[in-house]
C-alpha cells in the first residue's frame, strides 16, 4: 500500500533536485562565460586606458627629443638617449599598475625605446619586433589592436595604441599583462562563483527536500484517509441496505413470538421461551437500529434540544447501571441549546454514557459537564478506571472494533457519524486515572445559552 507513494515522493524529490540544479548550472556557466567576457573587455580597457597615457606623456615626437645632434648620433646612440628621457615616464606608469608591463616603440628607429618595469625588463631594450608580431599592423594601418599570445615578454595580452604625430605613425606604445596573471584572476573569479552557486543550489536542494517530504507524507496521509472513508461509506451502504431488509421480517417475528408468547399458559417452559425469543429480536433490532444509524445517520426532524436536559433523561434510562456501580456522580451544567435532531443527539449521549459505565471502576466516579467555550459548546464524560490502551487508541472508533464479550463495537463510530453530521469533533484522552470523551460542536450551528441551571 505504502509502496507507490514512497516512490511518488522519491520522483517528486527527483523532479525537483533536477529543476533546481540543471537551472542553476546552465545559468552558473552562461555567468561564468559571461564574467569571463566582461573580465577579459575591462582589462582591454585598462590596458588602452593606461597606452593612452603613455602617448599622453610623449607630447613631441621622438626626434623633438634629440635635439639638432640627431644626425651625427648612431642607432645605439639615439636608442640610450630616448630611454633616458622616457624610461622614468614608463616605470612610474609600471609602478602604479604592477604587474603590468608598459613601453614605447620607435619605427624609425625599429626599436623597443623603454620597457617598465625596467629593473625586469631592461634587455629588451634596443630589440625590434619580427615581422610576425602584431605591432607591424599597428605601425602599418596606424589602428590600436589588442592581441593575446607570445610576444616579446612571453605570453602575454597585449594593448597597442599607434603614436601619431602631424599625421604620421612614428612607433606606437603598449601595455601587457601576462597571460598566466590573467588566467590566474580568471580561475579564482570562476571558482567563487562556483563555490556561491554550489552553496546556493545546496541550500535550495535542502529546502526543496524538506518540503517535499513534508507534503508527500501528507499525500500520504490524505490517502489513508480517504482510503478509509470510502471503506466506511461503502461498510455503510452495505450495513444500511441489509438492517432496512432484517428489520421487516423482523418486527413479524417479533410481533408473532409475543401473540405465541401469550398463548402458552403461565407455567408452561415454552412460554419461558418465546419470552428469550422476543428478548433476542429486541436485541437484533437494536443492532440493526445501530446499523441503520451507521450506514446513513439522518436527520429526521430538528428541534432545540437541551442538552443538560437530554443528559438528565438519559441518565434515567440507565439509573440500575448507576446504583449497581456504587457511583459518584458529579453534574455540571451550563445550559447549551442546539437545533438537532433530538433522537441523533440521544444516540450520542447514551453511547458515550454506556461506554463509560461499562469501563467505570465499582464505586468510582462519573463526570459529566456541558460547557459554553468562545468558539464551541462541548459535553464531556469522564469516568475513572483503566485508560485506553496505546495501541487501541487507533481503532476505537472503527466500526467493529470492541474489547467487550457482547459489545458490538458500532457505539463509537455511530456517535462519530452523528457528530460529525452537525460539522462537531469527537476526542477523548485518558486523564486522572479514567478516561475523558469530549464532544463539541461549533457554536454558530448551535444555539446556547447560560443560565444557573446546573446540578
Ligand atoms: N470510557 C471508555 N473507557 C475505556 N474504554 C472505552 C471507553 N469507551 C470506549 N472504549 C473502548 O472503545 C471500544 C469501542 O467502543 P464502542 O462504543 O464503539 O463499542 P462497544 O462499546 O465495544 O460496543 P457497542 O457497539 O455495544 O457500543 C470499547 O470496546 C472499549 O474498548
Ligand atoms: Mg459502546
Amino acid at each position: 500500500m505504502k509502496h507507490p507513494i514512497i516512490s511518488f515522493r522519491r520522483k517528486l524529490m527527483s523532479f525537483m533536485i533536477i529543476a533546481i540544479a540543471f537551472p542553476t548550472l546552465t545559468s552558473g556557466y552562461l555567468m561564468i562565460d559571461h564574467a569571463e567576457k566582461a573580465l577579459l573587455k575591462e582589462k582591454e580597457n585598462k590596458l588602452y586606458a593606461l597606452t593612452r597615457q603613455l602617448d599622453h606623456l610623449l607630447p613631441y615626437s621622438f626626434n623633438h627629443y634629440l635635439g639638432p645632434q640627431q644626425n651625427k648620433m648612431s642607432r645605439e646612440e639615439k636608442i640610450n638617449r630616448l630611454n633616458l628621457i622616457l624610461g622614468p615616464r614608463t616605470d612610474l606608469i609600471a609602478k602604479e599598475n604592477p604587474g603590468i608591463g608598459v613601453g614605447y616603440y620607435s619605427k624609425e628607429l625599429n626599436a623597443i625605446i623603454t620597457y617598465g618595469p625596467s629593473q625586469e625588463l631592461k634587455d629588451k631594450i634596443g630589440l625590434s619586433i619580427d615581422h610576425t608580431h602584431p605591432g607591424n599592423q599597428v605601425l602599418q594601418h596606424g589602428t590600436p589592436l589588442v592581441f593575446t599570445g607570445k610576444q616579446v615578454r612571453g605570453n602575454i595580452m597585449n594593448a597597442m595604441t599607434p603614436l601619431i604625430r602631424d599625421g604620421n605613425v612614428i612607433g606606437y606604445v603598449w601595455a601587457n599583462e601576462l597571460t598566466r596573471d590573467v588566467a590566474d584572476q580568471m580561475q579564482k573569479m570562476e571558482h567563487n562563483i562556483w563555490l556561491i552557486l554550489i552553496a546556493g543550489m545546496l541550500i535550495g536542494i535542502l529546502i526543496a527536500l524538506k518540503i517535499t517530504n513534508t507534503l508527500g507524507r501528507s499525500i500520504e496521509k490524505m490517502e489513508e484517509q480517504i482510503r478509509r472513508t470510502d471503506r466506511l461509506k461503502a461498510l455503510g451502504e452495505l450495513a444500511a441496505g441489509m438492517a432496512h431488509e432484517i428489520r421487516n421480517p423482523l418486527t413479524s417475528i417479533k410481533a408473532f413470538s409475543q401473540i405465541a408468547e401469550e398463548s402458552f399458559p403461565a407455567e408452561d417452559p415454552n412460554r419461558e421461551y418465546m419470552g428469550i425469543i422476543v428478548k433476542e429480536v429486541e436485541r437484533i433490532n437494536r443492532l440493526i437500529e445501530q446499523l441503520l444509524l451507521f450506514g446513513r445517520p439522518s436527520i429526521e426532524k430538528e428541534e432545540l434540544v437541551n442538552l443538560p436536559d437530554l443528559i438528565r433523561q438519559s441518565l434515567f434510562l440507565i439509573d440500575y447501571e448507576l446504583k449497581k456501580k456504587e457511583l459518584n456522580l458529579t453534574q455540571e451544567f451550563e445550559v447549551v441549546q442546539m437545533r438537532a435532531d433530538y433522537n441523533l443527539i440521544q444516540q450520542i449521549i447514551v453511547n458515550l454514557l454506556l461506554n463509560a459505565i461499562h469501563a467505570v471502576n465499582q464505586g468510582g466516579t462519573l463526570e459529566i459537564k456541558t460547557m459554553v467555550n468562545p468558539t464551541t459548546v462541548a459535553m464531556s464524560f469522564f469516568n475513572s478506571g483503566s485508560s485506553i490502551a496505546e495501541n487501541q487508541k487507533e481503532k476505537i472508533f472503527n466500526p467493529f472494533f470492541t474489547s467487550k464479550d457482547h459489545g458490538i463495537g458500532l457505539g463509537l463510530s455511530v456517535t462519530q457519524n452523528i457528530v460529525h453530521l452537525y460539522k462537531g469533533k469527537i476526542f477523548f484522552e485518558n486523564v486522572n486515572h479514567g478516561v475523558k470523551f469530549q464532544v463539541e460542536f461549533p457554536r454558530e450551528e448551535i444555539v446556547y445559552g447560560k443560565d444557573s441551571c446546573s446540578g
